[in-house]
Formats: C-alpha cells, sequence, structure tokens
C-alpha cells in the first residue's frame, strides 16, 4: 500500500482488524521499523486526537514525527494550477509538496472542506494535490469527504466490544450548533458495508448522506424505529449534502438521550469526538458505563499504528 486515504485502500478489513488488536497487544514490537524514517504531519484544520495518536503510533513504530499548523505557521499554499499568485497565497503547492517530500518518508495531510463549494470538496482537491506533487506516501489524518483512521479506529472498536456475531450498528445524526463536515459519517458508513453488522443510518429528512456513499445500506428517518435492538449507537452531526453545508434541523429530540438508549439492546455509545455535551449526547449516555468514547478515542493509536506499518513495509 502506498498512501492511505479512503477505507476504499483496506483490502480486508477483518485482518487490518486484528493488526491493530496485535498491536494494542505489543505497541512496541516494531519498534525498528520506522528507525531513521520521518513522518510530516499537516494540519490545515484544528484536532487533539488525530495530532496526538499519529505521532504516537508513529513513535510506537521508531519513527520521527515533525508536526506542522499549515493555515497557521506556514506560507499560504495556492492549489489552483496555472493561477497568477497576486493574492493572499505565497508559495504553490507544487514546491511545498516536493520540498515537505524531501524532509518526510510519509506525509499525513488533514483539509478540511469549505462546505461551500460541493464540487471543489468532492475533487478533495488538498490530498489529491499532496499525492499528485509529493513524491511519498499520503495519509489522510480527515480530509474534506473521508476520516479513514477514524473509521478504521471504530471498526476496530466494534470487533474488540461486539458480544454478537453480527451486531446491529446504527448511525444516528444528532443535533449541533455548527455545520459540519461529511468526512466521519462517509467513511464509518463504507467501514460498516465491509463488516459482517446489521447496519442502519437513521436522520432527519434532508440530512441524506451522498448516495454513491450510503448505496444500499438502510436509511430510517425515524429515530426510535432505528434503535431498536441496536448493540451499537453511533452519533454524529452533519451539515445537509443536498443542501450543501446548511444547518436544516436543530430539533434537540434527535439528542442521543438515556431514553433514546432504553430502546435498544443495552446498546454502547461511540463518537469520535469532539463532542458537544447535552446537544448531541446527554451527560447521562456520555458517562454511562455503555459509553466507549474513551476507549474509542485510544484505538486511534492503533488504528494509525496499522496504516503506518502497512506503508513502511512497502517502502
Ligand atoms: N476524532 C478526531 O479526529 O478528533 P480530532 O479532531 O481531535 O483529531
Amino acid at each position: 500500500m502506498k498512501n492511505y486515504t479512503s477505507i476504499q485502500d483496506i483490502d480486508n478489513i477483518n485482518s487490518w482488524i486484528e493488526e491493530a488488536k496485535a498491536l494494542k497487544a505489543s505497541p512496541l514490537k516494531h519498534l525498528a521499523l520506522g528507525a531513521n524514517k520521518t513522518i510530516g504531519l499537516l494540519f490545515f484544520n484544528s484536532s487533539l486526537r488525530t495530532r496526538l495518536s499519529t505521532q504516537k503510533a508513529a513513535l510506537n513504530l521508531g519513527m520521527n514525527p515533525i508536526v506542522m499548523n499549515v493555515s497557521g505557521d506556514a506560507w499560504g499554499i495556492e492549489f489552483e494550477d496555472g493561477s497568477v499568485m497576486n493574492g493572499g497565497t505565497a508559495e504553490h503547492i507544487k514546491e511545498a509538496a516536493a520540498v515537505v517530500s524531501q524532509y518526510c518518508d510519509i506525509i499525513a495531510v488533514r483539509a478540511f472542506p469549505t462546505l461551500t463549494d460541493k464540487p471543489k470538496d468532492e475533487s478533495e482537491q488538498v490530498i489529491n494535490s499532496f499525492i499528485k506533487h509529493a513524491s511519498v506516501p499520503i495519509v489522510s489524518m480527515e480530509s474534506a469527504t473521508g476520516h479513514p483512521l477514524q473509521a478504521l479506529t471504530d471498526a476496530v472498536t466494534i470487533s474488540e466490544f461486539s458480544k454478537v456475531a453480527k451486531p446491529k450498528v446504527v448511525l444516528t445524526w444528532a443535533p449541533h450548533v455548527k455545520a459540519l463536515p461529511h468526512a466521519v459519517a462517509n467513511s464509518f458508513t463504507q467501514a460498516m458495508q465491509k463488516m459482517d453488522v446489521e447496519f442502519v443510518i437513521t436522520h432527519p429528512e434532508g440530512y441524506d448522506l451522498n448516495p454513491e456513499i450510503t448505496r444500499d445500506s438502510p436509511i430510517i428517518y425515524n429515530q426510535d424505529e432505528a434503535f431498536a435492538n441496536a448493540d451499537f449507537i453511533y452519533a454524529k452531526n452533519w451539515s445537509s449534502y443536498s443542501n450543501y453545508g446548511k444547518i436544516l434541523n436543530s430539533d434537540l429530540d434527535w439528542m442521543v438521550s438515556a431514553e433514546k438508549m432504553k430502546l435498544t439492546n443495552n446498546a454502547k455509545f461511540m463518537h469520535c469526538l469532539p463532542v458537544r455535551r447535552n446537544l448531541v449526547v446527554s451527560d447521562a449516555v456520555l458517562d454511562s458505563e455503555n459509553s466507549l468514547v474513551i476507549q474509542q478515542a485510544n484505538n486511534r493509536t492503533f488504528a494509525a499504528q496499522t496504516v503506518l506499518k502497512k506503508i513502511l513495509e512497502n517502502l
């Protein structure tokens, strides 16, 4: 594997899950693999988990991580080919990616969508420009349309905590005050489609995700109905896809509450974090023993370590 920018880069999700579990059991077993190798983590947007867990994963493999907040600290990067750079950008991605490739053996990039320009977001301009102009492997730490490191983490967590052979997993939209990307929901959907689970998506009307991603996954517009007999509830807000980037609904009845969780099969609660308490999910659910959010965040390290190990083995 050269790049990891989509959940579709996973050939066999069950073997990747087992590899992540093995790395979790012995995190330092492959310390020699990344010796004298450098990973550059480039952040165009904020992060807590991705930033720290990807560094931790690299350190567990003996790599040297270097980190940059590109938006705040670097020169403004131009991504348009042939542009006359007389505006706010100071260097082109052609030079920037080539230069960083000389310092790093792997480049990881986080770049969120505009949520105003759908074609631009769907073109994945930032991550694809790095793939085009860098000479080293590229890892997505969340792009405009996907968060594949998070989705691999979620698959590992569901595998760890599932008590039945084929659990019912519900991805539920939840309210939020800000317009948020579709990336986590998209990649989670794609991961669940690769796993042996009964997968259901629930959200208010107007919040359908890209149909090219949801494909034949069932969509239920009644959250109570969707929650029935669920083994895992995965909450996430996203803005409208059809009315691109807009907030159409802020109905607090969609918040995941203790009452809603009673409709489930004593389901585990998951969220990628950060999460807004008593808006997306109530304190009672987040503080309950059924909440997996902390264990889920811990697995970010081992999902990232799985990805980096596979890339290092291919260098
Ligand atoms: N879940 C996740 O990606 O967290 P951060 O945005 O803090 O990295």
